[in-house]
């Protein structure tokens, strides 16, 4: 069951995404050569608890911290450390708000410091993917017009998707119906209906798709070591078109 949301819902929704986006405007400048990301992972903590709100990843099935940071050829689900960020890095920090009992969720890939030519490719392209994406979140398109149109610019561009992490649904919890691949046909899934509120989070890779598991039960790196990197918004589908919830 898809759940449709009111207008008013989706306000709430838009008052959490508000937050994230500010909370990542704040991060940005933060993040630089010499910083760690469990200094970053603190600071979100602090951030979102002095403005009201929480952080819904932290204790999600076990997850210990507020936020995912994912360096390199991690491709998400990494864990905050205390290792210092390096010049030409880059690193994928990744949360969800809890404000009022309403949920947005968004990620952002950092350049930290000056970044190689690959790295730089790799992160434009997928910040592009993401609104390639969105632009098919449109009522009376299937999730499949967003998965597909995904999938088509990133391998076109020489990059390959994941496969074993998708986006979702979102509202009162972070992983509600439906399921969002970013790869696949046109034909898949439901047909977007006005009030959905939903995920896109493409993960873009360097070389192949395979991920693997870390001995942590979380971190998620690419198995054959190259580049990862990921954009992800909170999308409402209105009569209007794509409502992006952590813009603003
Ligand atoms: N923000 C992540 C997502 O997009 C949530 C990961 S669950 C966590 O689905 F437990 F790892 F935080
Ligand atoms: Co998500």
């Amino acid at each position: 069951m898809v759940t449709r949301r009111t207008k008013d819902e989706i306000n709430h929704m838009y008052e959490a995404g508000k937050l994230l986006s500010q909370c990542h405007k704040e991060i940005f400048k933060r993040i630089q050569p010499g910083v760690s990301t469990k200094e970053i992972d603190a600071f979100v903590d602090e951030y979102l608890k002095k403005h009201g709100a929480s952080p819904e990843q932290k204790g999600y099935q076990g997850y210990p911290f507020a936020t995912c940071a994912s360096v390199n050829d991690v491709v998400c689900h990494g864990f905050p450390t205390n290792e210092p960020l390096q010049e030409g890095d880059i690193v994928t920090i990744d949360f969800v708000v809890n404000l009022n009992g309403w949920l947005a969720d968004s990620a952002w890939s950092y350049r930290v410091g000056q970044v190689g030519k690959k790295a730089e490719a790799l992160l434009k392209a997928s910040e592009e993917a993401l609104y390639v994406g969105i632009e098919q979140a449109q009522v009376g398109n299937r999730i499949g017009h967003i998965a597909n149109a995904i999938e088509r610019f990133a391998t076109d561009k020489g990059y390959s998707v994941v496969k074993d992490f998708i986006g979702h649904g979102i509202g009162r919890q972070i992983h509600e119906s439906p399921i969002v691949p970013h790869f696949g046909p046109v034909e898949q899934g439901p047909v977007l209906e006005e009030g959905m509120v939903i995920t896109i989070e493409p993960m873009l890779n360097c070389g192949a798709y395979f991920v693997y598991i870390g001995e942590d039960g979380w971190t998620a790196r690419t198995v054959d070591g190259e580049l990862s990197a990921q954009y992800e918004h909170t999308v409402a589908i209105t009569k209007n078109g794509p409502l992006i919830l952590t813009e603003q």
